[in-house]
Formats: structure tokens, sequence, C-alpha cells
């Protein structure tokens, strides 16, 4: 039998996902929990880079998004879930690898410059936070990922990833490879936008939650852009720039073409069709918040199923550390 492929992803610790999060994302590291050997983890370290202050309410962000993963499907037996901040290995990789990449290489980081320019950054942007690309490297290589499902604003850090692996295998252990090049893995469907047709963000205030109860999806979906052009039931629709109609492409698959003919031809009104879209939601999600019910009454299993990765990441951690230090002379 041939090895599996490693492959290794994490997210910042934000509390209870929104579809946004779970479209594109977590469903993908799902799908793909059984043809790689997965690894799962909450970059709690990354939250610091764009905001130092706030850390007392990290862990409850980090319990509340992993009962999320677990509760949409990621199985803890097949993929180690756990926290960054937990396996300290990350940090001493991190200050390795932070000698193989030049600041200016560093500063040419498209997503970091975007970043930057959104939060009114550029002149006083933190030491860790230019850097945390190379923290990124040390996550993956840490587990010799191969394959790292990400957005594609993640592109580029993964391309930093490969050049500090290239870099350390040719500096430390020409003969020997200690670490692999990883790849990025776009998912097949985009992110799924915000209700106003911008990115979903709790910041925006866009969100639907993963967890939200079915009133309150009904009630968010009322508040959904549509076609500007469509006033009133009768008026012809143009679905291609309808915002409901994309949640539909995901959440109604079997009813598309029947909304658009309805939305074209005017039969299908606005208020009806975002109550279908609700539904679709609503019964997409009912699964996973059974789940959640369950997770919430029985809290202590999502504190062993962390308390279980964080251990068997810090076993991986720890062998990747012996053959860094001993390529590197450290003994
Ligand atoms: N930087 C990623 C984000 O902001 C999170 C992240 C940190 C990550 N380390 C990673 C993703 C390693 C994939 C692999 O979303």
């Amino acid at each position: 039998m041939t090895r599996k492929r490693r492959l290794l992803s994490g997210m910042r610790p934000t509390g209870k996902l929104h579809l946004g999060n779970y479209v594109g994302a977590l469903e993908n590291w799902i799908k793909l929990q059984d043809e790689f050997e997965s690894y799962h983890f909450v970059a709690d370290w990354h939250t610091l880079t764009t905001d130092a202050e706030h850390t007392r309410i990290i862990p409850e962000n980090t319990r509340e998004m992993v009962t999320d993963w677990l509760a949409a499907g990621l199985d803890p037996q097949k993929s180690p879930l756990f926290i960054q901040s937990q396996i300290k290995q990350h940090a001493e990789l991190h200050l390795i690898f932070s000698m193989l990449i030049t600041t200016s290489r560093l500063e040419r980081n498209p997503t970091l410059k975007e970043q930057a320019r959104d939060l009114g950054l550029e002149t006083r942007m933190s030491y860790g936070h230019l850097g945390y690309p190379v923290l990124q490297a040390a996550d993956i290589l840490m587990y010799k990922g191969e394959v790292v499902p990400v957005g594609e604003d993640q592109l580029p850090h993964i391309e930093m990833a490969r050049e500090i692996a290239r870099r350390f295998n040719h500096v430390y252990s020409p003969r020997q490879m200690v670490f692999p090049e990883p790849e990025g893995r776009l998912s097949q469907f985009p992110r799924l936008p915000g209700l106003d047709g911008n990115r979903m963000s709790k910041s925006l205030g866009n969100t639907i939650l993963l967890s939200d109860p079915p009133d309150e999806i009904r009630r968010k979906m009322r508040t959904a852009v549509t076609d500007p052009q469509k006033i009133r039931r009768g008026d012809p629709g143009r679905p291609d720039v309808c915002l409901v109609f994309t949640y539909h492409k995901r959440f109604t698959p079997d009813g598309v073409a029947e909304i658009r003919s309805g939305c074209e031809s005017g039969a299908l009104g606005c208020v009806e069709c975002k109550q279908r879209c609700a539904d679709s939601v609503i019964s997409h999600v009912a699964p996973v918040q059974e789940r959640r019910r369950h997770l919430e009454e029985y809290p202590e299993q999502v504190t062993e199923v962390l308390h279980e990765g964080n251990q068997r990441a810090r076993a991986v951690a720890a062998k990747t550390m012996d053959e860094v230090h001993e390529v590197m002379g450290f003994g």
C-alpha cells in the first residue's frame, strides 16, 4: 500500500463558525480526511498578529470553533485536532526558519500588504506580523505537510513555506531532505459571500452561523441582497447577479433550474425564494446542529479530543525537531 500523503491546515480561533468557514474550508477538510493523513489545528498564536491585546477570549473561541469542527464531521480518530500554542516546538522552528528568509522577501507578500492596507498598519506593523508566514511555514513543515487546503489569499504564504523548505534542505541536509515542499490546494467551491454580498465575516455583521437556530436563519435570509432591478414579484430577475441564487446553487442543488426560470419569468418572488433558501440551509445544517447539541451536553468530549490531539501532535513535532537538531549539528 502506498503511504497516504500528509495534509495540514489550520484556522484562527474566531469562535462559532459561519457558513463561509464551512463551505469551501471545513467541508473540504472533511472530504479529504480519508484520502490524506490529516492534521488540523487552531492557529491561536496567529490571532496575536492582528490583535495582541485580546487574548482572554481565545480559549472560549477555540472551544466553540472545535465544537463546530466536530459537529460538522471532522473525525478526531482519523486526524489529530490540536492547538498551536500547546506545541512549543512551533516557536522553535519559527525561530530557525526566520533566519532563512530575508525581510525584503517578507515585505513583498501581497496578502500581507493588503492586510496592512485594510488595517491601516503600513507604517506600524509588528515584527511578528511581518513574519507570520514564517510561523505558518513552521506549522506546516513541523508535520511535513505536503498538501495544504487553503483559500486563495493564503497561496503566497504557501509559496514562502516552499522556499523555506528548499532553503533549509539545501543548507543543512542536501542529501536527506528533511522537509517536503508543500502545495496549496484550493477547494472546488468558492467561499460563500456574506448576506450583503461582501466577504462573509463576523466583523462585517453579514454572517449566518452554522449554529444559528432556524428562526434566526430565516430572519437573516430576509436581509440578503438580491437583484436590485427586481423590486416586486412579477418583475423578471437576473439570478446570476443575485446573492440568494448563489446560496441556492450550494444548498438547493436539485431546485436550481426551476428557481432560475421562476426568477427570470417573474413568477417566483424574492420573498418566497428567500424562504425556500432559508429552508434549504436549515435542513443542511440540521444534522450538524444535532451533533453540536450533543457536544454541548458533554463538553468534556471536546476537552478530551484536544488533549489527545495535542499529545499526538507533540510526538510528531518532537520527532521532527530531533531531525532538525541533528542535521544542524545541535545534537
Ligand atoms: N494563516 C491562516 C489564516 O489566517 C491560518 C493558518 C496558520 C494556517 N497556520 C496555518 C493555515 C498553516 C494553513 C496551514 O487563515
